[in-house]
């Protein structure tokens, strides 16, 4: 069971008596009834790749408990053209249902680096962000209807294709973002969208954040929907996914943009009308991918700046998001803090601008792996002052899981948590559902 147990950073590990991996949604109730009778504690999982420990048991849970594992819950029950949807099971993996959308000739956005094995239960749980955010909103704007067990083993299943309902709360988004607090999701209907056929992609070398975010503001102004990612990537960033991926990097610059426009028809203006928005603009230290291949290069250097920091030392990570007018004045306090007190600190930042988020992460050469979680507490209280300060989030795309409980007042009003454990008592009475994850204790 030790996989199960461990998260995939090797931060969170719990014990339990048992993993249980049901093969239909009656199998999941029965589980979850018999939890509910015997009052043993449960952890829903998925693919288990949580950033957050949101899907390991927490080692505090009271009695040991069992892991309801979703990966042979992986059916497609139904794909619907007329109504633009696809309505899967929580155990599939991300790239599967990408894969099942492109077959019947549509496209399901959400895209993220693990997603070739997280899984749509588990991105719903924790309402997944990824690259297409600009365009697509997150996992919540995807969701059309949810099947869940709720903690008593009842089953409240909702996978109603219909685009307009205004039959009072809708209850879904309550268990979306909820991480396995409030049932196990089963099964969802998603959205569809037409298939990008043209890809623009660019990189833009910048001077500062301000002229990203400028660059914002243009490329949106001038294209509207069809931006569909804008990351910002740092020069150091650039150079560790550079040595990692043994590409070379495209510009240099202090910092850089990775932007993508699509479109779902053949649009051969689109290159020509971005490279003279660039230009007319100022912004002509830039490079436009030119075939498939070139694309995939630009992409792979943005997406293994994880897996880059990860060889040189564990790292502490911040999944942060604030208003995008003060990314710039934010990075800009927080760097010389942080340095002032950890002179040893690199940091590594990266992530949406397009929505807001950021990857601020930080690790010290010199420690080694998992000794740097010593310096997490301090990091984080000199991190997130800045991002309160500027009235953003402590968890942009990655949840709460049981990294972040401790920050969830500093997050929400006192009526806000009231309301949230209100719900989880109506729920789950006795607490037994991914304990010690999301709220505060
Ligand atoms: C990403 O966008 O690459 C991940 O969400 C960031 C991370 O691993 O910190
Ligand atoms: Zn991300």
């Amino acid at each position: 069971m030790a996989g199960f147990c461990i998260d995939q950073r090797r931060r969170f590990e719990g014990k339990v008596w048992a993993v249980v991996q049901p093969h239909s949604v009656e199998a999941v109730q029965k589980t979850v009834r018999y939890c509910y009778e015997q009052q043993i504690p449960l952890t829903p999982q998925g693919g288990n790749t949580s950033m957050c420990g949101g899907a390991t048991p927490s080692d505090s849970v009271a009695g040991l408990g069992i892991i309801v594992s979703l990966s042979k819950l992986n059916r497609v029950r139904e794909v619907n053209l007329a109504d633009n949807c696809i309505t899967v099971e929580a155990g599939r993996v991300l790239q599967q249902v990408q894969q099942d959308a492109a077959a019947v000739g549509r496209m399901f956005p959400l895209s993220l680096a693990s997603e070739g094995s997280c899984q749509i239960g588990g991105n719903i749980a924790c309402n997944a962000g990824g690259v297409n955010v600009v365009r697509y909103g997150p996992m919540r704007d995807l969701v059309m209807g949810l099947e869940v067990v709720l903690p008593n083993g009842d089953l409240l299943s909702h996978l109603s294709p219909l685009h307009k309902n205004t039959t009072g709360f809708d209850v879904k988004h309550a268990l979306i973002g909820s991480e396995g607090t409030l049932g196990i999701i089963t099964a969802a209907t998603l959205k569809l969208f037409a298939p990008a056929r043209t890809h623009v992609t660019a990189w833009v070398g910048v001077d500062s954040i301000d002229h990203a975010v400028a660059l914002l503001e243009l490329t949106q102004q001038h294209f509207a929907e069809r931006l569909s990612s804008f990351e910002l990537i740092s020069d150091f960033a650039l150079e560790l996914s550079s040595q990692h991926t043994q590409l070379s990097q495209p510009l240099s610059a202090p910092w850089h943009v990775l932007l993508e426009l699509t479109d779902s028809t053949d649009n051969t203006l689109l290159p020509e009308q971005l490279g003279e928005c660039l230009l007319g603009a100022g912004f002509e230290n830039a490079v436009l991918a030119e075939s498939e291949q070139q694309r995939e290069q630009l992409w792979s250097l943005r997406e293994n700046i994880s897996d880059a920091q990860r060889h040189l030392g564990a790292s502490i990570k911040h999944d942060i998001a604030m208003p995008i007018r003060s990314v710039a004045s934010f990075v800009h306090a927080c760097a010389p803090v942080l340095q002032a007190a950890y002179p040893n600190a690199k940091i590594v930042v990266f992530g949406h601008l397009g929505d807001g988020s950021l990857h601020y992460n930080v690790f010290m050469p010199d420690v080694l792996s998992n000794d740097v979680y010593q310096y997490e507490a301090g990091m984080n209280a000199l991190v997130y002052e800045q991002v309160f300060a500027v009235g953003g989030t402590v968890a942009a795309e990655h949840g709460i899981g049981q990294l972040k409980t401790k920050w969830m007042d500093k997050m929400r009003s006192g009526t806000e948590l009231a309301l949230m454990l209100a719900i989880k008592k109506q729920l789950d009475p006795n607490c037994l559902f991914n304990q010690g994850k999301v709220l505060p204790d």
